[in-house]
């Protein structure tokens, strides 16, 4: 757990609580969003969702904003009376100089007073991807921030990679037997609500994972118990992967950052975990399991 200056999380005492903080959600409908803007509305903020389109489902008790990354005439009226802001990249923006600075100014000239950005752990030592650019933008804007750092989701599992396991009853990734510290994307919700209702989180970067790292197999044994059906782990070696994702008119760019991301975890590079979950939750993350358990209707 480190300062997103690079200084130690010493403590979150003297953490007080904003009365009924004004936050504005963006991709209030994914993975980290919709339970997140659930957390929120039980901690009592009055929240705003960001939404691109008419038809957002909009949970009872908030309220909906047009807002669109694209669309710079959108950034500032969302923003207008927001206290607080939680902000992501959503993952088909990459040039985030065009579709994510111009957020981050209209965050500052709103008077935004605390901004969490879903970020990526490892970004600190990998300037190249787009989450670090975003951060840097945050810096430099000199809008108090606090920088939320997950590994792996586990819901990588029940959307991108679910009819592998449904239908063929396999995981198919080129990993290797690299082990991968997966987090449930709750958790990360739970820790960003934490960081918007509570003071004290600013100019902290926090490293999230879930308890262990597991390698594919052992995902896959986890997959079989829950499910009560064999499910295996294919070991598909990169261009085989590839192969499959461009059959189904998936485009290039995209099969080549999930390729190049499933190479860091062959590497060895993602097994990370830390106890900044853990710590910031008081107690342990969501096992891979309990995901399984949960989620267990998609599979099915
Ligand atoms: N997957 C992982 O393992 C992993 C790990 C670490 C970090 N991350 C990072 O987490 C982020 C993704 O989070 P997530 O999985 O919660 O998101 P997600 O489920 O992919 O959802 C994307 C959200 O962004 C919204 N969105 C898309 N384009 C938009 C636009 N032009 N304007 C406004 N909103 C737009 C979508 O809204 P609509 O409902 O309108 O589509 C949706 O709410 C990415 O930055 C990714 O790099 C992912």
């Amino acid at each position: 757990m480190a300062g997103a200056d690079g200084g130690h999380l010493l403590a979150r005492g003297g953490a007080g609580v904003s009365p009924r903080p004004r936050v504005l959600v963006t991709g209030a409908s994914g993975n980290v969003g919709a339970p997140l803007v659930e957390h929120l509305l039980k901690g009592g903020a009055q929240v705003r969702v960001a939404s691109r389109g008419e038809g957002a489902r909009v949970p009872e008790g908030a309220t909906a904003v047009r807002f669109d990354f694209e669309d710079p005439s959108t950034h500032a009226p969302a923003l207008e009376g927001v206290e607080k802001v939680f902000l992501l990249r959503p993952p088909a923006l990459s040039d985030v100089k065009r579709h994510l600075l111009p957020v981050v100014r209209a965050v500052k000239e709103a008077g935004v007073r605390h901004v969490v950005f879903l970020s990526l752990l490892g970004v600190e030592k990998n300037q190249a991807v787009p989450h670090a650019k975003v951060e840097r933008f945050i810096l430099e804007a000199g809008v108090p921030h606090t920088f939320l750092r997950p590994s792996f989701f586990m819901q990588n599992l029940s959307t991108t990679h679910r009819d592998d396991i449904r239908e063929h009853g396999e995981l198919f990734m080129p990993v290797g037997s690299g082990k991968t510290g997966f987090i449930d994307t709750r958790d990360i919700a739970a820790v960003g609500a934490r960081t918007l209702l509570e003071d004290g989180h600013e100019g902290k970067a926090y490293d999230l994972t879930g308890a262990e790292a597991l390698s594919y197999a052992e995902v896959a044994r986890l997959f079989t118990e829950v499910l009560g059906r064999p499910i295996r782990y294919n070991e598909p070696g990169a261009l085989r992967f590839a192969a499959r994702w461009y059959r189904r008119d998936v485009p290039l760019a995209y099969i080549a950052v999930m390729t190049g991301i499933y190479t860091v975890c062959r590497l060895g590079l993602a097994g990370t975990v830390t106890r900044d979950t853990e710590t910031l939750l008081g107690r342990a993350p969501i096992s891979m399991r309990q995901f399984i358990q949960d989620h267990k209707a998609c599979w099915m």
